[in-house]
């Protein structure tokens, strides 16, 4: 698939996301040889910088990767501009509009653009407007629009988002980025459910009687207090990517592989999801925040101790919560999500546990559960483990689980590349497979919002549980599964 000749647009450039993901995600596929060569990067923020600025700017954040291919930078670099860009102001994007036909003279980019906008989330809105009042959006071939999460709020602010933007162009034109469907192992679930015979008669509540989803960091928030406190880990992770991986894991089969068949199965899906309770949420969902912990030697602030945090936050840096999918694949299988910061792992991980045999002819030479487990390993050690019962040697017939392993590290040798690579090319590519359509980004906050009313109106009940930093998270969400007669898994 080749890229077209085309100028990328990103609004934000002077922030956190331009030169930590995407500037690096586009040298690489420059390096790639991936970029057309009529390409240009039009940075564009409040900052009244210079192109050369900009250009110093980023080889100062990009500076290690430079200094590995530094003949590569020097020819990546001049396909680097700025302009200084307000999308509040009209006459701002009018100019915009202008420099955008001087790039297209100079880079030979033929009017073709993607637009990001890597800004705060409550200018996505009013951001699309001003393209489109400027006229920037109308040719819908030649003009798309990805935008960051999150996608709203709630369920009310994401429908009005989706109506303003809609009211700019063409869903085929808008592209709503989720870095985890840029993740190789998070597409590979499609494949191994759907490239392969024996997976797909097991997938279903026959044989499968839970499933684990874990997106477990042991970072903090960093710098990011100013936006983590107004979001918390149900809004920054559970509702996009824990959510993204569930459909994925939990959709039909689609008749083909193109955007439209692929994301109606997916919202398909997110529409018969629910929370296991509805009308006492806080049976099924436990909210966590991670105290001081770490060693003597390096210990780690708590939440509350960090740098611009509201010493008496309650936003949530941890969430556990039991979910169903009401249909006729799933009925009665409980999904169970957790997400962290500060864990003891950094670990993402889909464990698919699958029912215990009817009679036990053998006794478990571990004494531990006996029941098969699919593990697909999201990051890091990228690949797949199948758990099952062999006989253990000796006299005696005793049983005790191993693994069967496949590992992209040693199967492929490179290392994947980042979720924004692949998302990026895609969406200069004008395919959507990868990102979320309206209905499910809707659908998405519609699951959670028995949840964020409850958090809004009556906080006290759904207690935010401390825990100590680099621990597994709060006893709390332990209980939660002891319930079922489960444990969380803590390779
Ligand atoms: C981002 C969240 O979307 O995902 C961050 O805003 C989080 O808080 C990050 O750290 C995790 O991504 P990854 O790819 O490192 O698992």
């Amino acid at each position: 698939r080749v890229i077209a000749p085309q100028c990328l647009v990103i609004f934000g450039a002077s922030g956190d996301l331009t030169h930590r993901k995407l500037v690096p995600a586009l040298f690489e596929l420059f390096k790639q040889r991936r970029l057309p060569s009529e390409f240009a990067l039009l940075g564009c923020a409040r900052r009244p910088w210079s192109d050369d600025e900009f250009r110093g700017k980023m080889a100062e954040a990009l500076a290690s990767k430079i200094a590995e291919n530094q003949e590569a930078w020097d020819q990546f670099v001049s396909k680097l501009f700025y302009e200084p860009v307000d999308l509040q102001q009209p006459e701002d994007v009018v100019r915009l509009g202008k420099r955008l036909e001087t790039v297209d003279q100079q880079c030979a980019t033929r009017g073709n653009r993607t637009f990001y906008l890597s800004v705060s989330p409550k200018f996505y809105g009013s951001g699309c407007r001003a393209l489109a009042d400027a006229g920037l959006l109308k040719d819908p071939q030649r003009s798309r629009v990805v935008i960051e999460k999150p996608f709203g709020r709630d369920y009310g602010s994401a429908q009005a988002l989706n109506r303003v933007v809609k009211s700019c162009g063409q869903e085929n034109q808008i592209f709503r980025i989720d870095h985890y469907l840029g993740k190789e192992t998070v597409q590979n679930i499609m494949v191994l459910r759907f490239a392969n015979t024996i997976f797909e008669p097991i997938w279903n509540r026959n044989y499968i009687s839970s499933v684990q989803i874990t997106a477990a960091e042991t970072v903090g928030v960093e710098e990011r207090a100013g936006y983590y406190e107004t979001s918390g880990a149900l809004r920054d992770m559970v509702q996009n990517h824990l959510t993204q991986m569930l459909a994925i894991t939990a959709m039909e089969p689609p008749g083909r592989f193109d955007p439209e068949a692929i994301r109606n199965e997916k919202a398909k899906v997110l529409q018969a999801a629910r929370l296991a309770d509805e009308q006492e949420p806080w049976n099924c969902c436990i909210r966590g925040q991670y105290g001081p912990g770490g060693s003597h030697d390096a210990p780690l602030a708590g939440y509350r101790q960090e740098p611009g945090v509201d010493p008496n936050s309650t936003t949530e840096t941890y969430v556990a919560m039991k979910l169903f999918v009401d249909n006729w694949r799933w009925q009665g299988v409980p999904f169970y999500v957790r997400t962290g910061k500060r864990l003891a792992k950094r670990l993402s991980e889909v464990v698919l546990t699958f029912r215990e045999a009817p009679v036990h002819l053998f006794d478990a030479a571990t004494g531990g559960p006996t029941a098969n487990q699919l593990i697909l390993r999201i990051q890091p050690d990228e690949g797949a483990e199948f758990r099952f019962e062999v006989k253990s040697p000796g006299s005696g017939m005793r049983s005790r689980p191993i693994d069967m392993e496949f590992s992209y590290d040693e199967s492929f040798g490179e290392p994947s590349d980042e979720g924004y690579v692949r998302l990026l090319a895609d969406a200069m590519l004008s395919d959507p497979t990868l990102f979320t359509r309206s209905d499910e980004v809707e659908a998405a906050w519609r699951l959670y919002t028995p949840l964020l009313e409850l958090i809004e109106d009556s906080p006290w009940q759904l207690p935010i549980h401390p825990y100590e930093s680099r621990t597994w998270g709060p006893a709390a969400a332990d209980a939660l599964l002891a319930r079922d007669g489960l444990l969380w898994r803590r390779p």
